[in-house]
């Protein structure tokens, strides 16, 4: 078969390991020609794309980033883009495409397979809120770059008896900003399932000032808000498919716990250092089983799924499903370490 494969939306490190799964499984097995578009959905308009074969992507297991580029291009968003996708499909004579990218991608992915177009999906986001894959590839490293970070800026913090606040990313799902600070031991998590009242976070922070322990942690992801009318926040521009760039409550909060606590506090945004580097081993095998699956589906003619990870178990769901719901964290889940903070 000929198939066409992209990645879309923020970059994630195991990309490249899909790729290379997709391209050595489908040449060596199956007798595949493959080819990648460039940026995502822009390859497929602008026509813009390389031939993928197993010597151009050997090598990329450990590489972060994709070696075809990434962009938040819209095809619905686009005057005629669905046709554009149509033609450039039917140009290069590809029998189907390999969609590798979040709820964007693949919500754009499923539009298309309901407007006729043969497509699988894998899922990928260093988010880990796509709702239906157990975790998806990203998730790991982005974790292990964040509780590295607050490792270090633990030292830093008890040497200088200042407050620090971190802030992750992970949009508008807390899983970063919570599994780092559980693992990296802060002292305040907030995420965004829960606007937070920044009066209780100076207390968990003047409680440890009390009990001997003049230097705190607080991990704020990107995407946490303060309860209604309690602080400022600023917004900022919107993508194609609708996404607020966010960044900026880490400074918010460096000022407000200074000006109401009177203890030193300084903000570190990680940004896109946590997207960036090689992935973990669990990420390159993760990817590299999604990358097999998805391969596989195609030639199992299973157009409109995604690979999926359920358990330990690879499995298809459809790209309906997939971006039906964002996976977020349960109130339950964050309140259970509640006991830990301050
Ligand atoms: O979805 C991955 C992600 O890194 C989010 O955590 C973040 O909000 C967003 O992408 C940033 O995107 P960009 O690099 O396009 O600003």
């Amino acid at each position: 078969m000929r198939i066409g494969m992209l990645t879309g939306g923020g970059d994630c490190p195991g990309l490249n390991a899909v790729i290379r799964a997709v391209v050595r499984s489908g040449i060596d097995g199956y007798g595949d020609q493959f080819v990648g578009f460039r940026d995502g959905w822009r390859g497929l308009l602008e026509d813009s794309y390389i031939d993928l074969d197993i010597e151009s992507t050997r090598g990329i297991l450990p590489r972060g980033g994709t070696i075809l580029g990434s962009s938040r291009t819209n095809p619905y968003k686009r005057e005629g883009g669905v046709e554009r996708v149509r033609e450039t499909l039917a140009g290069l004579e590809l029998d189907g495409l390999i969609a590798i990218g979040g709820e964007d991608t693949l919500g754009a992915a499923n539009k298309l397979y309901e407007d006729g177009v043969n497509v699988i999906g894998v899922p990928k986001t260093i988010d880990n809120d796509l709702g239906a894959t157990d975790v998806t590839f990203g998730f790991d490293t982005a974790l292990q770059i964040a509780t590295e970070a607050i490792d270090r800026l633990h030292t830093t913090a008890e040497s200088h008896h200042r407050i620090l606040v971190v802030e992750v990313m992970g949009r508008h799902a807390g899983w970063i900003a919570l599994h780092a600070g559980v693992a990296g031991g802060a002292d305040v998590i907030l995420i965004p399932e829960i606007p937070f009242d920044i009066e209780e976070v100076c207390r968990l922070v003047r409680r440890r000032h009390e009990r001997g322990r003049p230097f705190s942690i607080v991990v704020a992801a990107e995407g946490a808000t303060p309860k209604a009318g309690t602080m400022e926040v600023l917004t900022g521009a919107v993508d194609e498919f609708g996404h607020p760039r966010l960044g900026g409550i880490g400074t918010r909060l460096e000022h407000e716990i200074e000006k109401r606590t009177g203890y030193e506090t300084r903000a570190t945004v990680l940004g896109h250092v946590q997207r960036g580097g090689t992935p973990t081993a669990f990420d390159r095998v993760l990817a590299t089983r999604l990358g097999l699956a998805a391969i596989k589906a195609v030639h199992d003619g299973a157009w409109g799924m995604m690979a999926s990870l359920h358990g330990n178990e690879i499995t298809l769901v459809t790209l309906a499903d997939a971006v039906a719901e964002l996976r977020q964290v349960p109130i339950e889940e964050y309140e259970r370490y509640g006991v830990l903070f301050g």
